[in-house]
């Protein structure tokens, strides 16, 4: 068969090599992939939000299954657009995708079905939103209510903190018509975790968990990135919390789906703050993680492109997932300076350099035979092991293999 996979990276690299190895697929291509991609199968210049363009793609080349990896296309309803013309295609549709479209709906939908998360209140008047700060404990968690490519959160330590980002969502509108609406949201401390599952019909199927480790600078400090490392499986998560997680969050939120009728068809990514022993729900995404991805793909031993079909067919139920109990961690080599501004087109060395270790590329494109940095997060080494510290020995040990200016990466992943 042949597939499509929407996006370019560390993701998509990632879920692109797992449906190499099915057995099904004769062909791979990248809408618009990176340079690791366009090795394993064939890149495609067309964008991940092109979305008329990518249908077109997908009816001429008569592609059998279309994966979509980031949020953008889903939102836009790329999902209903391709079922339209026949076309099979994993990721929830323009209704379900909601839920990372929009902060707002989201917390409603918490709210109506008694699923624990922080006290919020919505504001579309910026001077209403300013007026209110003295009336909010601090820090104040304040967040666009649309995409914002992971930056549309701010936690606020002052009034004058609050009223800057305030200024810039909803004044100057640097994230444009997401920040017609914000809300302002009560701050949540505790240990972060998420959860990825698989959803179709009546079904929710966990993934295997994965830790993310989302601040730029070791301990934890510094801005919120896309991720900076991961490993699998999260030791915040035995079977008593996960327990809770079914009781108090996923049960009630497949009991919600049922309810709006939604026929939610692909993947649910639940951003959890676990306060006090106990699960709160920080947001919803649509698509998997970047970079929990590559460690939990790491770790399946399914064919992923048979999963996919019974969350397309409805026969998730069916399906029983299955892992290496082997460890898994990921870190991520950055260009210097992301997640504010950073140069690309670097030279990058040493890639056949490793042992063990699987180089999945992020913000990378190929120019002849060199491969140049172009993205924020640019590389991504992964590999097996039989711990955490066996991990991170067999990554830091070689880390230093693979070159390019400015290179930048976190030492504390798995610590
Ligand atoms: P979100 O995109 O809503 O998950 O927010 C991005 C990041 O901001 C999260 O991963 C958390 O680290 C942090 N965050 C979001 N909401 C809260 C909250 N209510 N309390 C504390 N931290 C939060
Ligand atoms: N690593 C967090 C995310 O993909 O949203």
């Amino acid at each position: 068969m042949k597939v499509l996979v929407i996006g370019s990276g560390g993701r998509e690299h990632s879920l692109g090599m797992k449906i190499s190895e099915s057995t099904r697929v004769e062909s791979l291509f990248f809408a618009p992939g990176n340079a690791g991609t366009n090795v394993l199968g064939k890149n495609i210049d067309i964008q991940a939000n092109d979305v008329e363009g990518l249908l077109k793609f997908a009816l001429d080349e008569k592609i059998d299954l279309t994966v979509v990896g980031p949020e953008d296309p889903l939102c836009s309803g790329i999902v209903d657009i391709f079922e339209e013309k026949g076309l099979r295609i994993f990721g929830p549709d323009k209704k379900c995708s909601y839920f990372e479209k929009s902060k707002s709906y989201t917390k409603e939908f918490l709210m109506k079905y008694d699923i624990p998360t922080g006290d919020y209140k919505e504001f579309t008047d910026s001077n209403l939103a300013k007026a209110e700060l003295s009336q909010w404990s601090y820090p104040l968690v304040i967040k666009a209510d649309g995409l914002a490519a992971g930056k549309g959160v701010a936690i606020c330590n002052t009034i004058s903190e609050g009223e800057e980002f305030i200024s810039q969502v909803m004044d100057s509108k640097i994230f444009g018509e997401s920040g017609d609406k914000i809300i302002f949201e009560e701050y949540l401390e505790g240990k972060e975790t998420s959860i990825i599952a698989l959803v179709s019909k009546d079904t929710i199927l966990p993934l295997e968990t994965a830790k993310d480790y989302k601040k730029v600078y070791e301990n934890n400090k510094g801005p919120n990135t896309g991720g900076m490392g991961s490993f699998s499986p999260s030791n915040e998560i035995d079977k008593e919390m996960m327990d809770k997680i079914y009781s108090r969050v996923l049960n009630p939120f497949m009991d919600g789906i049922k309810e709006e009728g939604m026929n939610y068809r692909g993947i649910i990514f639940v951003g959890i703050m676990i306060v006090k022993g106990d699960p709160y729900v920080l947001e919803f995404n649509v698509r998997f993680g970047d970079p929990e991805t590559q460690s939990i793909l790491a770790r399946m031993e399914n064919d992923i492109v048979d999963v996919m079909d019974s969350v397309i067919d409805e026969k998730l139920s069916e399906t029983r997932l299955s892992w290496t109990d082997k460890t898994a961690m990921t870190v991520v080599l950055a260009s210097g300076g992301y997640p504010a501004s950073y140069q690309k087109g670097y030279e990058i060395s040493g890639l056949d350099s490793l042992n063990e270790i699987k180089i999945i590329h992020g913000g990378t494109k190929s120019d002849d035979d060199k491969v140049l940095t172009n993205g924020g997060r640019v590389l991504n080494m992964v590999v097996l092991g039989d711990s955490i510290e066996d991990c991170r020995q067999k990554i830091y040990g070689q880390i230093d293999r693979v070159k390019f200016q400015d290179i930048y990466f976190r030492n504390d992943i798995g610590l």
